[in-house]
């Protein structure tokens, strides 16, 4: 089955790509760097020619929140229409657990723009809710940095390893469209900052961290489960305390 890959060659995308060509799918990475951009269009109509499946697992080079509701409402866009003139029959796209209740955050309301342009365009889908990737700790540390310190919330979270967000995408792809919302989401409930606090301590990052039920999650005041999947979800089997002790810093750092 021919799969295109949008984002094929981010985090998830790779391990998603890699998968399904080893179980004999045609599966294609698809990204600017391969000519494929779906903010421009460029490549799009070329790449999904004879596609039976697209899955969209592209971000936004800047989380700022007027350029990313306009990378994901313009790539979203694009992106479906290209896909109903090539005839694409399911389209998956990877989003954030607890979207709907956190659109404080520009980043959130970005995606819930993009879950909002696939609902309405009559191809048959399945979104994918996922919490947090363990890679993204850095990421959210960066998010409250301030000077030597990192501010971080003492709400829950539930984040899960990337080979496990792309085991379950496998089947999610070579599944039939659900035409609503999963969850996914790793094996253990756990505070933000404790698990930002162990994966800086790992890495040997020495800033203080301050506990702090004010400090907002990229734009949104969280309440303790705002980031937590509803009973149900599947679950992923590395435990965070696990991939943790032999974290590294990330490859930019
Ligand atoms: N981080 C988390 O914890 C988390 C949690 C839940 C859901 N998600 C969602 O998961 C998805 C994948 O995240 P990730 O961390 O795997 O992403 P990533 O590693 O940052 O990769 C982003 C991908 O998007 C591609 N891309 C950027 N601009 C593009 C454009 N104009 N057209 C086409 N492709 C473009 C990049 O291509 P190049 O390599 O060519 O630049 C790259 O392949 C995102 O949609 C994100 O919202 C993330």
């Amino acid at each position: 089955m021919k799969i295109v890959v949008i984002g094929g060659t981010g985090l998830i995308g790779s391990k998603l790509v890699k998968r399904l060509q080893a179980k004999g799918h045609d599966a294609i990475a698809a990204s600017p760097a391969s000519g494929v951009n779906t903010m421009t269009g460029e490549g799009l109509a070329q790449v999904l020619e004879g596609a039976q499946v697209v899955v969209d697992l592209a971000n936004s080079p800047s989380f700022e929140d007027k350029a990313v509701l306009e990378f994901f409402q313009t790539s979203g866009r694009n992106l479906m229409s290209a896909e109903a003139a090539a005839g694409v029959r399911h389209h998956l796209a990877l989003s954030v657990v607890g979207t709907e209740r956190l659109l404080e955050s520009g980043y959130l309301r970005a995606k819930m723009a993009q879950e909002t342009i696939i609902r309405e365009s009559g191809i048959p889908y399945t979104i994918v809710h996922s919490t947090q990737f363990f890679e993204f700790m850095f990421g959210i540390a960066q998010s409250g940095a301030d000077g030597g310190k990192v501010h971080l919330s003492p709400a829950m979270m539930q984040p899960i390893f990337s080979d496990d967000v792309a085991d379950a995408l496998v089947d999610f792809v070579l599944g039939s469209p659900l035409n609503k919302t999963v969850e996914i989401a790793g094996p253990d409930v756990i505070r933000i900052a404790d698990a930002v606090g162990q994966y800086l301590r790992q890495i040997g990052d020495t800033r203080d961290i301050v506990v702090d039920s004010q400090t907002r999650y990229f734009g949104a005041l969280l309440e303790n489960n705002s980031l937590v999947p509803s009973p149900g979800a599947r679950l992923g089997k590395l435990p965070f305390s696990e991939w943790v002790k032999t974290a590294t810093p990330p490859p930019a750092h």
